[in-house]
């Protein structure tokens, strides 16, 4: 149920045996059962749902609920209840957003994903001394993460802590045993030309937690002098979805058969096993796990140990084709950030002192001042639908 300019108004309504059907001003119905209806009451004896504060208890309310009386005054939905006379009262905006099925209340979805390959072209990126004062641009910085996994952030400076400003900018920092911010630095003397550090194919990171790294971010401080350790992102959800039509059997058992991922640390071992493909309850592509650094002995079952080595290598040869890669060398002062469930990263070989500071914030966090934002933006009316890989 979409609407573009006129706000939803309840044209009429039939009362049924078990629901309420509403007919808009657009000529579309939304049926209600009655059951929804009183349980979604947020009258201050019911409470606010979204407070954190709801009393309403769903076993108080006898399932053959219905109504005495119906009616509509200023444009709201009156209800009295049979059952204890109770009053509710429904905005028509609140309603119409709520039609079953309606994809307006669908989270952090009011943006789409868009999958890419290596056709996608200039990165997204957002400008960092436009975020503090410009809502526009803190909103673009989110919504490149929620469309495209990733986005590009110019000009942070190349300040040790400004990874830590960046950080707090967008959510919360997430110190694990690496800490809060992690160096990855070559420990070598670049005058020595076999100090090569080597490629790395592209992966997610920390596949060994339960809880992965959410929104990865990397920091460059220098850049390599010979123009290597070039980053190289693929969208892994492009890549499942990818695997999923040109190999069913396989995808489908990559979001079955767990993989193990252990890493030894401080004394620690972290161990996590999970399929490398999650699926939402939508049946939607929601999470993609892959580092062959962090995997251990494979534990399936013995009719399915060689069809899952299979379909881990189709995985793989999909992942790793450059068909699905985009590449780009960062520069002092860019940073990266990523939403590692859904975007592999790797590098390029290089040889010489490279500086790249990472960190990363909980996913949860930084998608609900995505929200946030969008709601904001929404009532300010600037729209949140300007998101565009070409624009820099
Ligand atoms: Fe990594
Ligand atoms: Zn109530």
């Amino acid at each position: 149920m979409e609407y573009s300019d006129d706000p939803p108004v309840i044209r009429s309504y039939l009362a049924e045996r078990d629901s309420l059907i509403i007919e808009w001003n657009t000529g579309q119905a939304s049926r209600f059962h009655n059951l929804w209806l009183r349980d979604n009451c947020a009258c201050a004896r019911c409470g606010p749902h979204d407070r954190g504060s709801r009393h309403q208890l769903l076993l108080d309310i006898p399932e053959d609920i219905a109504p005495s009386s119906v009616s509509v005054r200023h444009g709201k939905l009156k209800v009295v209840w049979s059952h204890g006379g109770h009053r509710s009262e429904y905005d028509p905006l609140w309603l119409h957003a709520h039609s079953y099925g309606s994809s307006v209340v669908r989270g952090r979805s009011g943006l789409r994903k868009t999958l890419w390959d290596s056709a996608l072209g200039e990165w997204p990126s957002v400008r960092w001394d436009r975020i503090s004062s410009d809502r526009a641009e803190r909103h673009r910085l989110h919504a490149c993460v929620v469309e495209f996994g990733f986005v590009l952030v110019r000009g942070l400076g190349t300040e040790n802590d400004a990874i830590e400003r960046l950080g707090e900018e967008i959510g919360y920092i997430r110190e694990t045993h690496y800490g809060r911010v992690f160096d990855l630095v070559t420990r070598v003397r670049p005058t020595i030309l076999a100090d090569l550090a080597g490629s790395l194919p592209p992966h997610t990171d920390e596949v060994y937690r339960s809880v992965p790294t959410g929104i990865n971010i990397f920091h460059c401080i220098t850049s390599s002098p010979d123009g290597g350790g070039i980053s190289q992102l693929v969208d892994g959800h492009r890549v499942a979805a990818h695997l999923e039509e040109h190999h069913p059997d396989d995808f489908e058992l990559l979001t079955r058969v767990p993989v193990r991922h252990e890493r030894r640390i401080q004394g620690q071992v972290i161990i996590a096993e999970n399929p490398p493909i999650t699926l939402d309850f939508r049946g939607e592509v929601a999470e993609v796990r892959l580092n062959e650094r962090t995997m251990t002995a494979l534990r399936a079952d013995q009719d399915l140990m060689l069809p899952t080595y299979l379909a881990l290598r189709t995985f793989l040869r999909i992942a790793y084709d450059p068909i699905h890669r985009i590449e780009y060398l960062l520069k002092p002062g860019e940073a990266l950030v990523l939403d590692n469930l859904r975007v592999l990263h790797g590098r390029s070989a290089y040889k010489g002192a490279r500086h790249l500071r990472q960190a990363q914030v909980m996913r949860d966090e930084f998608f609900a001042k995505f929200t946030a934002l969008t709601e904001e933006m929404a009532a300010g009316g600037d729209g949140g639908h300007y998101v565009d890989a070409s624009t820099s």
